[in-house]
């Protein structure tokens, strides 16, 4: 029996200069590596974006797409969208049959649910605007680790093997995912994959949009009655975006704009939260949750009814942030009663049965530049289809569509014209990859996997270090909870409330719903001395912080 990993990993760590804190030891090792052979804080993100590909599969994503938010030292600011974008064959209603509707599972399984890719766009064009060392130099350790193998650990044993069934569906037997039964320790060595690493180190966005990693991914299609074309391929672009800047209190926010609705909704929900003084309430009190709760209620039926693509959809984003509209969207907020969701569906909610599985890498490095950076291949494994001559599996985002108004998604989100389907455009996320600022000077860098508790969670622990006065650790390990408007209930995890906080909050009108986890922050903090605390989350085993 082999020996499960001894990999070292340190879940709270504070260093005098640099920090990578990543979903797997591994990864966050490579990029510490990187930095201290001189790269910044933009090559290390490349870096471990790449070995997280091979070290992470179930969420890794050549795949699939991400965002990345980016503070450099001297205070400018940056943001790139390479979210993944529908085919230019999807349709509207291409998930409906002729009554209109939804064909179970279509968007989350199968080739049929994939977006075009952006990973590659997005990380090639980001290390040739602020790289400083050579792409050979990033994407060498990955390629190392998919040549030679790497050992694996319970967590990734466990998933591959609760996936096996879905992997044989939609590969069949010579997927080298497909296999009994896998075992901490095992190594998992993908030449596929080495080999498209090495295509994309030797020529760049060709090596993945063009040429024989192009031909993988049309042949997959082919075989599955996909719809991505080689068209969509090479018309891929990841975009700049100007990042979404407020401030709180001494603090100011830079967050991720549409497509993904992250930035917007932390930082509605921050605008509105500042009036109160949340800090006197105490941290999990009635009136701090029911406050948090209703705050998170009416932003996510915004988010619902406004957020999408804007190179397709006018969202009015400086409305939606703009403290007029946000104090007149609490004008109803009583702290006696929960004010109803007026319910137009139960809301299948399926989420915490399946684990969260998103990439979040947050990074400081020696001279103060820092990134924050969500990728994601959206389910577990994606689609679940394994691009055999690649080596990678393909997303499922197009599920992050609102595939028919007010049909509830894989998070129980729901949509409507905002977020409805149309070739090219990009399906809403929630992935929030967040820099604070505080006083001027870099704060905080966070963000976290968790599809649509995403949001909520980076406004927790931002709150929990601003006003409940926690350190960093504590901010990110305490219990949380999440409210989406649909379904109408406060999400929460086991133990967050005691039982007369509960009680107290369901006479005001709340329900309740209990999941396992919610979100899987990784963040980090600058210290008033100067030092750097990293910080990964108890929730995932493999979280692990490095830094010098
Ligand atoms: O973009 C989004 O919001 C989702 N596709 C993220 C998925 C995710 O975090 C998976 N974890 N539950």
């Amino acid at each position: 029996m082999p020996e499960a990993p001894n990999y070292l990993i340190q879940k709270n760590l504070v260093e005098d200069s640099v920090m990578v804190v990543s979903p797997h030891p591994l990864a966050s090792e490579i990029g510490r590596d990187i930095l201290r052979a001189g790269g910044n804080a933009i090559d290390a993100a490349v870096a471990v974006q790449y070995a997280i590909a091979v070290v992470y599969p179930r969420a890794g994503n050549l795949g699939g797409g991400g965002f990345m938010v980016i503070r450099q030292a001297n205070g400018e600011n940056a943001a790139i969208d390479y979210r993944e974008k529908a085919p230019s064959k999807a349709s509207r209603d291409m998930y409906l049959d002729s009554l209109g509707n939804v064909i179970p599972d279509l968007s989350t399984e199968g080739h049929l649910a994939a977006g075009v890719p952006g990973t590659v766009s997005g990380l090639i064009a980001v290390h040739e605007k602020y790289g400083k060392l050579d792409l050979r130099q990033l994407i060498e350790p990955a390629i190392k680790l998919a040549a030679e193998g790497f050992s694996i650990t319970e967590t990734e044993a466990s998933r591959l093997n609760r996936f096996q069934e879905a992997f044989q569906k939609y590969n069949g037997p010579d997927c080298p995912f497909v296999k009994g039964n896998w075992q901490a320790g095992e190594v998992l060595k993908q030449t596929k994959l080495a080999q498209t690493l090495e295509r994309i180190r030797d020529q760049g966005k060709a090596g993945f949009y063009a040429g024989p990693t192009a031909e993988a991914i049309l042949t997959e299609m082919q075989q599955g009655n996909g719809i991505i074309s080689l068209e969509d391929l090479q018309g891929y672009e990841a975009r700049w975006r100007t990042p979404l800047v407020r401030p709180y209190k001494d603090y100011q926010v830079i967050s991720m704009p549409p497509s993904s609705s992250g930035g917007v909704a932390l930082l509605q929900m921050l605008e509105m939260i500042e009036p109160y003084p949340i800090s006197t309430y105490g941290f999990h009190s009635v009136e701090a949750v029911h406050l948090m709760a209703e705050i998170e209620r009416r932003v996510y039926a915004d988010r619902a009814e406004h957020l999408g693509d804007t190179d397709f959809f006018d969202v009015p984003i400086d409305t939606l942030l703009s403290k007029n509209y946000l104090t007149n969207r609490m004008a109803d907020f009583s702290p006696d009663s929960a004010t109803v969701s007026a319910s137009i569906h139960a809301g299948n909610f399926t989420i915490g049965l399946e684990s969260f599985e998103t990439t979040h890498t947050s990074v400081v490095d020696l001279e103060g530049n820092a990134v924050s950076v969500t990728t994601t291949l959206n389910s577990n494994f994606g689609s679940k289809v394994w691009v055999d001559e690649g080596g990678f599996f393909l997303n499922n985002e197009m599920d992050d569509f609102s595939v028919k108004p007010g049909v509830p998604n894989q998070f129980g989100l729901v949509g409507a014209e905002a977020n409805a389907i149309a070739p090219n455009k990009r399906m809403l996320s929630s992935m929030t990859p967040t820099i604070i600022e505080k006083n001027g000077d870099l704060f905080m860098v966070l963000g976290s996997p968790g599809g649509s508790t995403i949001i909520t969670a980076v406004f927790q622990v931002f709150i929990n270090v601003a006003e409940f006065g926690m350190s960093l650790d504590q901010a990110v390990n305490v219990k949380r909870f999440h409210h989406q408007w649909l379904p109408d209930q406060i999400l929460m995890e086991e133990g967050t409330l005691d039982t007369a906080t509960q009680e107290a909050l369901a006479a005001k009108g709340h329900q309740f719903h209990e999941v396992g986890a919610i979100a899987v922050v990784k963040a980090i903090q600058k210290l008033p001395d100067g030092r750097l605390q990293g910080v990964g989350d108890a929730r995932n085993a493999d979280d692990d912080a490095k830094g010098f």
